[in-house]
């Protein structure tokens, strides 16, 4: 049975100990890196034809780890164990007793097949046999193998040490076991695993390959350096610095020549991709001047290869919506999904986009739907069902699940569409991957309130639609708590009815930090909810202090913990079911609450912390403890978020996060 959350799958396998990487190439490495880092222990094997490749991929791994110990990411001790157990070989044989096989050698099918041919020789015949092609579809490179059903296709994306997304990719002669084997691996060790169909370029690659291509036909309306310049708007790197950086001429040549001899002659590459070796063009974030109608012309073409790409992507069900603006997003640094780029601009400019482009590029999909009904999706949740308990999974891996108001109200949709259905006994909500259930409030939508109290007001009460929701429902709603919980994270998880604990997850309120308040319910309902936790919450609140969820299962918040590689989801499923039909607290009673001490303005972390807010916070908390209901405590925390949005120490404290350096509240007071 698959899940849309990967982690939902009980998996077949052990995580892998030992693992051969045929190529060592400039992906193989950077794919091995990954691994070793998710995996220390592993033992990793890197096969090439050449040893001067194999030396150079061993020194990568060294440097690899020598930057991230500098830069803090790494302990020494976790730098060691990424160099350690890593071995470079001429010869086949040092791939037996390997449990995965993944090959990253040049694209070039005959090749791939004669490698698979000594692999099959050699490993076991249930040994996991990956490819990482970007194009190739699994059916023709493995047609000859003789276990099939054990192989599939991977592909990675550049830095692969560092780009989240690997597309696992569908083929009809895989075990369904071995896809989502394949899916659960890569979510529990960091990586975005997105299922595709085995068609010519899987599904990013569709999109990326047309559209370098496209940009290429436009080159009769603008120079490189101008197309870049105007699709700029759309993607942090234009598509020929891109292809300059991939070396990438010749792979979309190769590409769209098979998508074309399989699909049609309008996928053809640009003649041009033969005769130009590197493109005279501007890096990201510099642009020059193009004249209004080039920037028209070359802005319709590159919108119309990207709507007329996905509306087929979706059509022939290579991929789900979701997952192509993810994935365009996360893998291929598109500033929006293609997706959420048409339901931007509205459906009278995309139809006249497309209109122009199938005029200009006849051949090329065109919507075989409604354009409405290619927008009726879940943007950042996955909705999962297990033992009639609707599962919830938090999906925004680039921000580490952090809630914004699309967020919230999309969860609040998916509860409001099914807690009238009989069959549906509650609902648990998680956070994708293994890190983090959520980070908090999106900080990067925070600067457009600063200045503004009554924005702010409510902007927290949109996002507590949900969590005042959540108050008032009948039907139970578990959090599994899968790691980090921080600030507005903490406070969706503080509204739910149960709470379950991975051992390895935390909580926090840093939002003092930040020069702010946790203005939707952690100055009120911690206070109500469990009052003999009282002084902990104090210590969250005013300091940051972190709370591990064995504290907070002592304190009584957590109501079970759970082994990290336990069954978290279906413990708080189980939660649910035992929830079912019994009455929730209830929190409009004013709370005793112990005084402040005076303490100085410094977070547990050692950070400086603005005094004027820890000011607002006391007082706002005092005010909530007293108020005479829940929803006027309530209140006095959207209020109090209102006002320190307008403060100095606020803007310095936002700022600073997202220009990644420590605020200064030395200077704001
Ligand atoms: N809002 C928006 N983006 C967030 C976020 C949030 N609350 N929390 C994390 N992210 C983003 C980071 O900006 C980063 O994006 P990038 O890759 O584009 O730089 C990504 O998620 C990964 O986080 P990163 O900071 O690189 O991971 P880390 O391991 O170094 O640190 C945290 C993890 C959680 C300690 C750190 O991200 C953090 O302090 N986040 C803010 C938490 C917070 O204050 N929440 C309350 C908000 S009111």
């Amino acid at each position: 049975m698959s899940y849309q959350n990967p982690l939902l799958e009980t998996p077949t396998r052990p995580l892998p100990g030992r693992v051969a990487i045929i190529g060592a190439g400039t992906i193989g490495p950077d794919i091995g890196y990954y691994l070793k880092s998710a995996l220390p222990d592993l033992e990793l094997v890197l096969i090439d034809v050449a040893q001067p490749a194999i030396d150079r991929a061993l020194q990568r791994f060294q440097e690899y780890a020598k930057k991230a110990l500098a830069r803090g990411r790494m302990t020494e001790a976790q730098a060691a164990a990424v160099t350690h157990g890593v071995t470079g070989s001429l010869d086949y044989a040092a791939i037996r007793g390997c449990d995965w096989v993944l090959e990253a050698a040049t694209e070039n099918l005959a090749l791939k097949r004669r490698i698979f041919a000594q692999v099959e020789d050699i490993v076991a015949p249930d040994a996991l046999i990956t490819s990482n092609t970007s194009s190739l579809p699994a059916a023709r490179i493995f047609a000859e193998l003789r276990h099939k059903a054990r192989a599939t296709v991977t592909h990675f994306f550049a830095p692969a040490w560092r780009n989240p997304v690997v597309e696992v990719i569908r083929w009809s002669q895989t075990d369904p076991q071995v896809i989502d084997y394949l899916r659960w691996m890569f979510c529990t060790t960091g990586k975005v695993p997105l299922e595709t169909g085995d068609v010519p370029c899987f599904m990013l690659d569709r999109i990326f390959d047309n559209w370098c291509n496209d940009a290429a036909l436009c080159l009769d309306r603008g120079t490189a350096a101008e197309i870049d310049s105007t699709a700029a708007q759309f993607v942090h790197a234009g598509p020929f610095f891109v292809l300059n950086l991939a070396h990438g001429n010749p792979i979309i040549t190769e590409t769209n020549t098979l998508q074309a001899d399989e699909e049609g002659e309008h996928y053809r590459p640009a003649p041009i991709f033969r005769s130009v070796e590197t493109w005279v063009t501007v890096p990201p974030g510099k642009r020059i001047e193009v004249p209004p109608q080039a920037t028209a012309a070359v802005r319709d073409r590159l919108l119309g290869i990207l709507c007329s790409q996905s509306v087929d992507i979706l059509d022939r069900g290579i991929g789900t919506p979701a997952d192509l603006d993810l994935g365009c997003r996360l893998a291929l640094a598109f500033k929006k999904g293609p997706l959420e780029l048409m339901r931007d601009l509205g459906e009278a400019e995309v139809r006249r986009v497309l209109d122009r482009f199938a005029a200009e590029r006849p051949g090329m999909p065109m919507p075989r739907r409604e354009l409405a009904d290619y927008q009726r999706f879940e943007r950042h949740v996955l909705v999962d069902d297990v033992d009639g308990v609707k599962v919830i999974t938090l999906r925004r891996p680039e921000a580490l699940n952090a809630l914004h108001d699309e967020l919230t109200d999309e969860i609040l949709a998916v509860i409001r569409r099914h807690e009238g259905d009989p069959a549906v006994a509650g609902f648990v909500l998680t956070g994708y991957g293994a890190r983090a259930f959520c980070a908090g409030a999106d900080i990067g939508r925070f600067p457009r309130m600063l200045g503004d109290a009554q924005a702010s007001v409510q902007y927290s009460r949109d996002c507590s639609r949900l969590l005042v929701h959540l108050d008032a429902m009948h039907k139970p709603v578990v959090a599994a708590v899968n790691g980090m919980a921080l600030g507005g994270g903490f406070e969706l998880v503080m509204r739910c009815r149960g709470i379950v604990a991975a051992s390895g997850a935390w909580f926090q309120l840093p939002e003092i930090t930040l020069g702010i308040v946790p203005g939707i319910g952690a100055m009120v309902v911690p206070y109500r909810r469990w009052p003999s936790a009282g002084a902990a919450f104090h210590g969250m609140l005013r300091r940051a202090e972190r709370l591990k969820a064995a504290d907070a299962h002592k304190l009584g918040v957590v109501d079970e913990l759970v082994p990290d590689d336990g069954d978290l989801v279906r413990r708080a499923v189980a939660r649910v079911h035992a929830l079912a039909g019994k009455p929730r607290a209830a929190l409009d009673a004013a709370a005793a609450i112990a005084p402040f001490e005076p303490m100085e303005p410094a977070a547990a972390s050692g950070q400086a912390l603005s005094r004027e807010v820890i000011g607002i916070l006391e007082q706002a908390v005092r005010d909530a403890a007293s108020a005479p209901s829940f929803a006027a405590a309530l209140d006095v925390g959207y209020r109090a978020f209102g006002r320190v949005a307008c403060t100095a120490a606020a803007r310095e404290g936002i700022s600073a996060f997202l220009e990644r350096r420590k605020p200064d509240f030395g200077k704001t007071g």
